[in-house]
C-alpha cells in the first residue's frame, strides 16, 4: 500500500478578478505515487500550489476535482481517519502563547485522542528527539521563533503518526537547529518507517533529504526524481578542473591542442576547467598524460550539476501561459 496516492489531484480557489468571480487552478492534475518512508520533497517557487498540496493531502481541504488516498485511506471520504493518521506543519504555525511547552504539546495530545497514560513519555520523547531545552516549562511566547518552530514540528507528530506533511519546516531555523531536525526526520523515516512530505524551497536541504523531489510549477509537476536522477538531467554540463602548483602557459597549450573545450584558464588560481565529453574514459588519460610530463598538478575534480541549477533552469524555461484563470460565466 502506498504511504500518498493521487491521481488527477486538482484544486481551484474562488476568487474576485476585475470584480468579477473566477477561479484559479493553484494545484493542477497532480499525480503522486509515495512508497512508505519516503522522505519526499515538493520544491518550487512561491505561489506554485505546495501549500494547497498539503492541505488536500492532509484531509483539510476538499480537491475541486480528483483525488488523493494516505494509506489507503480517502482524503475526502475518509477525512476525519486521514486527519488521525497524519502530522501536519503548516506554514505558520501558531502556539498558545500563554501556555508552556508542556501544555502546548499536553493539549495537543488531549485533541488527538492521546491516551493519558501515554501523553508524558511521548511528550518526553519528542522534547529528546528535537533537543528542546529546560525550557519546556516556561510559555511558548517567551521562546525564540527556532525554538518555536521545533516545538510546532515536535507537536505535529504528537500522536505518532506514520505520515507526516511539513511545509517549509526549517525555514525560520538557524543551520544547527535545522540540522538537528533534518537528522530527526532521516531517522524517523530509516527506523520508525514514516513517511515525510517535505515543502521546502531550500535545494541542499531537499538534496540531503529526499528519497525523491517532485518540482512543481504553476500548480502542476514538471518533473519528478531522485536527487541523483534530476542532476542527471544535466550531466553532460558537469565541467572538470585542473590545479598546479605553478602555473605555466604550457599547460594551457596542453589542453587546447587536444582539442579540449576550456571553459576557464586563471592562471591566480593556477586552474584550468575543461569540458570532457567522456569523463569515466577520458579523464585517467589526461592524468596520466599530465604526469608524464611533469606538470606539477596536485587536484583533478569534476563540478557536477548540482540540484539548484537543474532546479533553476526547470523552472525558469517554463514560460507557460498563464491560462489557469478563467472566468466563470
Ligand atoms: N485561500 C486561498 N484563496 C485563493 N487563492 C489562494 C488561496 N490559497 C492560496 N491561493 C493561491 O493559490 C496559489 C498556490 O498557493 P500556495 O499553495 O500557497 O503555493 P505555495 O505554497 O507553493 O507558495 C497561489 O496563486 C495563491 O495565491
Ligand atoms: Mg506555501
Amino acid at each position: 500500500m502506498l504511504a500518498v496516492e493521487t491521481r488527477n489531484l486538482t484544486k481551484d480557489y474562488d476568487i474576485k478578478k476585475d470584480g468579477k468571480r473566477a477561479h484559479l487552478r493553484a494545484v493542477d492534475g497532480l499525480d503522486l505515487a509515495i512508497e512508505k518512508s519516503e522522505i519526499y520533497c515538493l520544491l518550487g517557487p512561491n505561489g506554485s500550489g505546495k501549500t494547497t498540496t498539503t492541505r488536500l493531502l492532509a484531509g483539510i481541504l476538499r480537491p475541486s476535482v480528483g483525488g488523493a488516498r494516505i494509506l489507503g485511506l480517502d482524503v475526502v471520504e475518509d477525512a476525519s481517519q486521514v486527519r488521525s493518521i497524519v502530522g501536519l506543519l503548516t506554514e505558520t504555525p501558531a502556539l498558545y502563547e500563554r501556555l508552556t511547552v508542556r501544555q502546548n504539546l499536553t493539549f495537543i495530545a488531549n485533541l488527538y485522542d492521546v491516551p493519558k497514560e501515554e501523553i508524558k513519555t511521548r511528550i518526553e520523547e519528542l522534547i529528546n528527539l528535537f533537543d528542546l531545552p529546560e525550557k519546556i516549562d516556561l510559555p511558548a511566547g517567551s521562546l525564540s521563533k527556532g525554538m518555536r518552530q521545533k516545538v510546532a514540528i515536535a507537536r505535529s507528530m504528537i500522536h505518532d503518526p506514520p505520515v507526516i506533511f511539513l511545509d517549509e519546516p526549517t525555514a525560520s531555523l538557524a543551520p544547527e537547529s535545522a540540522k538537528v531536525v533534518r537528522d530527526q526526520i532521516l531517522k524517523l523515516s530509516k527506523l520508525e518507517k514514516r513517511t515525510f512530505f517535505l515543502c521546502t524551497h531550500n535545494l541542499f536541504e531537499a538534496e540531503r533529504l529526499s528519497t525523491r523531489v517532485g518540482i512543481i510549477n504553476h500548480g502542476k509537476l514538471i518533473s519528478e526524481g531522485t536527487p541523483t536522477q534530476l542532476r542527471d538531467l544535466k550531466k553532460d554540463e558537469t565541467t572538470t578542473v585542473f590545479r598546479f602548483a605553478v602555473w605555466d602557459d604550457v599547460i594551457k597549450n596542453f589542453f587546447q591542442e587536444r582539442n579540449y573545450d576550456v571553459l576557464d584558464i586563471n592562471p591566480e588560481r593556477k586552474s584550468i576547467s575543461i569540458f570532457i565529453r567522456e569523463i569515466e574514459k577520458e579523464t585517467p588519460t589526461i592524468i596520466d598524460e599530465l604526469i608524464k610530463q611533469n606538470f606539477p598538478m596536485f587536484e583533478v575534480r569534476h563540478e557536477y550539476p548540482t540540484l539548484e541549477r537543474v532546479y533553476l533552469e526547470l523552472v525558469m524555461s517554463e514560460n507557460l501561459p498563464r491560462n489557469q484563470e478563467e472566468e466563470e460565466s
